[in-house]
C-alpha cells in the first residue's frame, strides 16, 4: 500500500535534466524509518546514473544518495532509532541480510543489496532517492549523525567519505606511514587527502592541471601534487607511491598510474567509468603490482568515517545550494568546476 505523497526532483530520460515530481513512498513498516531529508550532497555517480551510463536507468528517477534527514516517524519496532534524530542514508538501502557478505560487515557487496534509488525494493516498490522531501528507510541502512557534526557537512561522507575510508581503512593503525596517492581532487578525492592525512600518512595528490595545486597544498595538506599531463613530473614520480585512490570518472591511461608505484603497490579503482579502462601485463608483473575495485563501504564503515571526521576535526569543502539549483550543479560538476562538492539544502528548497 502506498505510503506519503512527496515531491522531488527526477530526470525523466537520459538528457537528464531535473524537474519537479510528485511519488508515493512506500507505507512506514515495522522496521522501517521515515525521514524528512534536509540536506543531499551531489556525487558523480548521480549524473552517471542519471545519463543512463553504468547501469540502465528507470526513469522518472529522482536521484541522491548522500542523504542526511530527521527522524519524522519510526514503525513499532524500530529500536535504534527516536523520532527527531539526525541521521544518514548512503548507497544502499537493503541487502539480504543472510549472505556471507552481510555477516561480516561488508553487506555492500551481498548480491541482493538495494540500491538507495533506481532499484527494486523487497515487496516490488521502485526506490527514489534523496533529492526529495522525504524517505522510507529500513533502520539497519541507517547511521547516526553526531551531535557535533553539521548536517550539511555531514553529507558528502555518506558516499564520497565512506568511499575513501573504506580502502584506506586497512592503513589505519600503520606503524609506518604509507605513501598514498589521490587521483583526481572531486568529491571523492578531496576527502581521501584529509582522511589520509588524517591518519598520518604522506600525500600526492595526481591531478588533470595545475589550477588546483595551491589549494591541494595549503588548504588540504597535501604534501605533493603531480600533473598528470606532465610528462617531466610523472617521470620524476616513477615508483614513488604505495597505493593510489583513483577517482577518476572518465577513461584514462591505467598504465601511466601503474607507473607510479612501486614493489607490491596497489591502485584502488573507485571511479565508474562508463568505457573499458586497460594496461599492459607486463605493467603489473613488475613490481607484483594490484589493481584492485572498492565499493563505498559497510554500513559499519560508514559510522566510523562519521565518528573519525568528528574525532579528527576535519572539515569537508562544500558549495550549499537550492534544489533549483541542481541542473546548473551537475553541469558545472562535469566541467570539474566545484569545490569540491555540492550539497543541495534540500529543506530550504521548499519542496512540498
Ligand atoms: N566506487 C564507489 O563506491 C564510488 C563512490 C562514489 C563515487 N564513485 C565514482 O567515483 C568517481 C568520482 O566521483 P566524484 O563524485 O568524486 O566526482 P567529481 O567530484 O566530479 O571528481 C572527479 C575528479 O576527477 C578528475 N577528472 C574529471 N574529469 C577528468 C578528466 N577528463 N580527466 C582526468 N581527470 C578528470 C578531476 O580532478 P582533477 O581536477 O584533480 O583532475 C575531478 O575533480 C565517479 O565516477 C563516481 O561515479 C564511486
Ligand atoms: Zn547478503
Ligand atoms: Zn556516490
Amino acid at each position: 500500500m502506498a505510503g506519503k505523497k512527496v515531491t522531488g526532483w527526477a530526470a525523466r530520460d537520459s538528457s537528464a535534466i531535473l524537474s519537479p515530481y510528485s511519488f508515493h513512498l512506500r507505507k512506514t513498516g515495522p522496521e522501517d524509518v521515515l525521514l524528512k531529508v534536509l540536506y543531499c550532497g551531489v556525487d558523480h555517480t548521480d549524473l552517471h546514473l542519471i545519463r543512463n551510463e553504468v547501469h540502465p536507468a528507470t526513469y522518472p528517477l529522482v536521484p541522491g544518495h548522500e542523504v542526511v534527514g530527521k527522524v519524522v516517524e519510526v514503525g513499532s519496532e524500530v529500536n535504534k532509532f527516536h523520532i527527531g534524530d539526525i541521521v544518514g542514508v548512503g548507497c544502499m538501502v537493503g541487502s539480504c541480510g543472510e549472505c556471507v557478505c552481510c555477516k561480516t560487515n561488508k553487506e555492500q557487496y551481498c548480491t541482493k543489496m538495494v540500491f538507495t534509488y533506481n532499484a527494486i525494493y523487497k515487496d516490488g516498490s521502485f526506490t527514489q532517492g534523496g533529492f526529495a522531501s522525504a524517505m522510507v528507510v529500513h533502520q539497519n541502512y541507517i547511521v547516526n549523525i553526531p551531535e557535533n557534526l553539521a548536517p550539511e557537512q555531514a553529507a558528502p561522507l555518506l558516499c564520497a567519505g565512506v568511499t575513501a575510508y573504506s580502502p584506506l581503512k586497512q592503513f589505519i593503525d600503520s606503524k609506518k606511514p604509507i605513501r598514498a596517492g589521490i587521483l583526481g581532487l572531486g568529491g571523492v578525492g578531496h576527502l581521501g587527502v584529509l582522511i589520509a592525512k588524517a591518519m598520518g600518512h604522506h600525500v600526492t595528490v595526481i591531478s588533470s592541471s595545475n589550477k588546483k595545486r595551491e589549494e591541494a597544498l595549503s588548504h588540504l595538506g597535501a604534501d605533493c601534487f603531480l600533473v598528470s599531463s606532465n610528462p617531466a613530473e610523472m617521470e620524476k614520480a616513477r615508483n614513488s607511491l604505495d597505493y593510489i585512490l583513483d577517482t577518476v570518472p572518465v577513461s584514462h591511461p591505467l598504465p601511466d598510474y601503474l607507473s607510479l608505484l612501486g614493489v607490491e603497490g596497489k591502485i584502488f579503482v573507485v571511479g565508474a567509468v562508463p568505457e573499458p579502462l586497460q594496461f599492459n601485463a607486463s605493467g603489473l608483473i613488475l613490481g607484483k603490482k594490484t589493481i584492485s575495485g572498492s565499493f563505498i563501504g559497510s554500513i559499519q564503515d560508514t559510522q566510523e568515517i562519521l565518528d573519525f571526521w568528528v574525532d579528527k576535526g576535519l572539515k569537508t569543502m562544500i558549495e550549499v545550494v537550492k534544489m533549483d539549483y541542481v541542473n546548473k550543479a551537475f553541469e558545472r560538476m562535469e566541467k570539474n568546476d566545484v569545490r569540491y562538492r555540492f550539497v543541495l539544502d534540500v529543506t530550504g528548497s521548499n519542496l512540498e
